[in-house]
């Protein structure tokens, strides 16, 4: 049974994932490639099927590349479904997504198995279309004590994010987050509404520890937690439920105006791994010698997105030659 799945998907996705699984086999741990996304859709019919499905539970942890692309817009079947199936079916309901950057480290812990992307939507007799943003308090709760768990472990600062002079879901979201409260005494929370706290990450993004939020705000304010930080090529991301496996994948999509063109960025999948090292294979000596190996590789061979000439692969090879793979 191989350790780790790997998913690479479409656009960049195969292409940063390549460079991910060379630094496994560097790392002589075992993985093994199943179809998911549009890929898939275009072998199997459907994006994420069965058998991949299957290998995924019991890997110890998934790795992501990215999803869709154009030539899957506007069809029966989307790329992005496999996606929003897989991360429900494996039940991991906190995605944590770091920013680092010059004087910048926070993390948004965004809810992502509920909300709008899970509640019911469809279009009724009239043309009338309608999502529905869905929560209850259990999935609040759970979401925010790993937000009150993991700002404990940094610098107990803790912002929750909300819409709650607007939307319902956002006013019980704010009560189950003030009523569990007391339980974190150590924990500085403060609460902020979505559209402020966006434009606050932009003008002050020094100022956050950590961020915890319902699935659509956490989906925007990651990009652009992201773009204050260098960009989308650098931001990973570990999507964790209560047991294991969890899924590892960067938090940019497949980026069709670049594929084919070895000008990705592969830092937030090579993030991404550190995490699954780290949270999925119990393995942190390996997570924090490839970090170290990411960020030697970030000064010496930069990529396009960041101001450099380094393909995708020049940037891998740096990788590779700066890890030091400590004894385990
Ligand atoms: P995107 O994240 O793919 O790209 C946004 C911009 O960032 C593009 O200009 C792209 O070139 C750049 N970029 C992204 N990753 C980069 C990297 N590693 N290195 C250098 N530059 C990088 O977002 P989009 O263009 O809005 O979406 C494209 C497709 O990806 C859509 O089909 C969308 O649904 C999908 N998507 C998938 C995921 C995922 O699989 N997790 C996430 C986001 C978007
Ligand atoms: C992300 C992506 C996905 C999301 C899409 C592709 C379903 O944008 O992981 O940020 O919205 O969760
Ligand atoms: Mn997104």
């Amino acid at each position: 049974m191989p350790r780790v799945v790997c998913l690479p998907g479409d656009g960049i996705g195969p292409e940063v994932m390549v460079e991910a699984t060379r630094v496994l086999q560097a790392f002589g741990i075992s993985f093994e490639e199943h179809p998911f996304g549009g890929a898939a859709i275009d072998g199997w019919r459907k994006p994420l099927p069965p058998t991949t499905l299957e290998a995924c539970r019991s890997a110890e942890a998934v790795l992501v590349g990215a999803v869709g692309g154009p030539q899957w817009e506007g069809g029966q079947v989307r790329p992005e479904q496999g996606l929003i199936q897989l991360r429900k079916e494996l039940d991991v309901y906190a995605n944590l997504r770091p920013a680092v950057g010059e004087g910048v480290d926070l993390v948004i812990v965004r809810e992502l198995i509920g909300g709008l992307y899970y509640g019911g939507s469809g279009e009724l007799a009239d043309g009338r279309v309608f999502d529905t943003c869905v929560y209850t308090r259990p999935e609040v709760e759970r979401i925010a004590r790993r937000g009150f768990e993991l700002a404990r472990t940094r610098r107990s600062k803790l912002i929750s994010v909300d819409k709650s002079n607007v939307l319902e879901t956002s006013r019980l979201w704010r009560r189950v987050v003030t009523e569990i409260a007391p339980e974190y005494p150590d924990v500085e929370l403060k609460h902020g509404l979505v559209d402020s706290v966006a434009m606050w990450i932009v003008m002050h993004p020094g100022e956050f520890d950590v961020l915890v939020m319902e699935n659509t705000f956490g989906d925007i304010l990651s990009d652009v937690a992201a773009g204050v930080t260098g960009g989308l090529g650098l931001a990973g991301s570990a999507s964790l439920g209560d047991s294991r496996p969890g899924i590892f994948e960067p938090v940019h999509g497949s980026a069709p105006d670049i594929a084919g063109t070895g000008k990705a960025n592969p830092t937030g999948m090579l993030r991404s791994l550190a995490m699954a090292l780290e949270h999925g294979l119990g393995e942190a000596g390996l997570a924090r010698a490839l970090e170290a190996a990411v960020d030697a590789a970030l000064e010496t061979t930069p990529t396009p997105d960041l101001g450099g000439t380094a393909t995708t692969r020049e940037f891998g090879d740096a990788v590779i030659a700066a890890l030091e793979v400590p004894v385990r």
